[in-house]
């Protein structure tokens, strides 16, 4: 069977799940999305990319903007300043909790939840002149695709409901471990968050976390044991509180975020993105994880 006949199978299997789940409405702006969407693509070792479903369609990306700010921290910082400042653990706590926060003194479990990617976000703040532009600058040369931007109506719309992201900054600034101006940080978080990006766009980007560093151009973005250490966090974390069940169904590295989008990755072979809006429990795309689930099965393929 074809790549592209696998894909097709996929999102119809999937299909009749759509209407399971709930679409993120904890950012308003999140919620007026159909929910009746659903997409899967990959970009493979020859960096062909092939999808299926509403692939080419743009979606709010969410929390997978964390794998592209840790990325890029990773070229401004020594490892040490950035571990002191943020832990590799599993948090299992919801990715937008405080709790954790204050018991463990303001260093936050990982750089995926909230908590750590505001830390990644202020790390980024006090090394580049203008970060929503670097980063708009990175997405769109990893996708190949100059015109990937931000959503401002999703941007300001978290900005308006920013209480507890600005609770979690707060308190860890309390603690010492956040530099910058809160206001200021936030606001680039959310348009990182913000970034719209279709499946395509997605696979295309995360093509170096398959590829041992090097992008689809040929850049070597991270160093080969970098890529290995990005794809460890990202099994053990990048699901939140359903890493170990996604690890069970999937077994892939994986990063989800509440605009119902899921990148994974199968290093040596492909990069995946999967959508569909509406959410399980624990903040990750229904429909998306049951893609990935099937795709892995299809292929016989796991990291484990
Ligand atoms: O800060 C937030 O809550 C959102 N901008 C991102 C959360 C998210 O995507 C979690 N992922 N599943």
């Amino acid at each position: 069977m074809t790549e592209q006949l696998l894909l097709e199978q996929v999102v119809e299997q999937v299909r009749p799940l759509l209407g399971k789940g709930k679409v993120a409405d904890y950012i308003p702006a999140l919620a007026n999305v159909s929910s009746n969407k659903i997409a899967i693509a990959i970009t493979t070792m020859d960096g062909i990319t092939i999808g299926a479903g509403d692939y080419l369609e743009p979606f709010s990306i969410q929390s997978i903007s964390k794998v592209f700010s840790l990325t890029a921290a990773l070229g401004l910082y020594e490892e040490d300043e950035i571990w002191q400042r943020v832990g590799k653990e599993p948090s299992g706590h919801s990715f937008n909790s405080l709790v954790q926060v204050e018991l463990e003194r303001g260093k936050p479990r990982n750089p995926f939840i909230n908590a750590g990617a505001l830390i990644i976000a202020d790390l980024l703040q006090s090394r580049l002149g203008a970060p929503k532009q670097r980063m708009l600058e990175i997405v769109r040369q990893l996708s190949c695709n100059p015109k990937i931007g931000y959503d401002k109506v999703v941007a300001d719309s978290e900005y308006q409901f920013s209480a507890r992201n600005a609770a979690i900054a707060y308190l860890m600034k309390s603690f010492g471990n956040f530099d910058g101006d809160v206001d200021t940080v936030l606001k680039s978080y959310f348009h990182y968050c913000a970034l719209k990006m279709n499946c395509a766009d997605l696979s295309k980007a995360m093509f170096y976390l398959a590829n041992r560093g090097k992008t689809l151009t040929g850049e070597q973005l991270v160093t080969p044991i970098q890529t290995r250490q990005l794809n460890a966090l990202l099994a053990t974390s990048g699901l939140y509180d359903g890493a170990g069940e996604f690890a069970y169904r999937v077994g892939m590295p994986g990063k989800s975020g509440v605009g119902g989008g899921i990148i994974a990755v199968i290093p040596g072979d492909m990069s995946i993105c999967a959508w569909s809006p509406a959410l399980d429990a624990n903040g990750n795309s229904l429909a998306g994880t049951a893609m990935l689930e099937l795709l892995s099965q299809k292929l016989g393929r796991s990291i484990f």
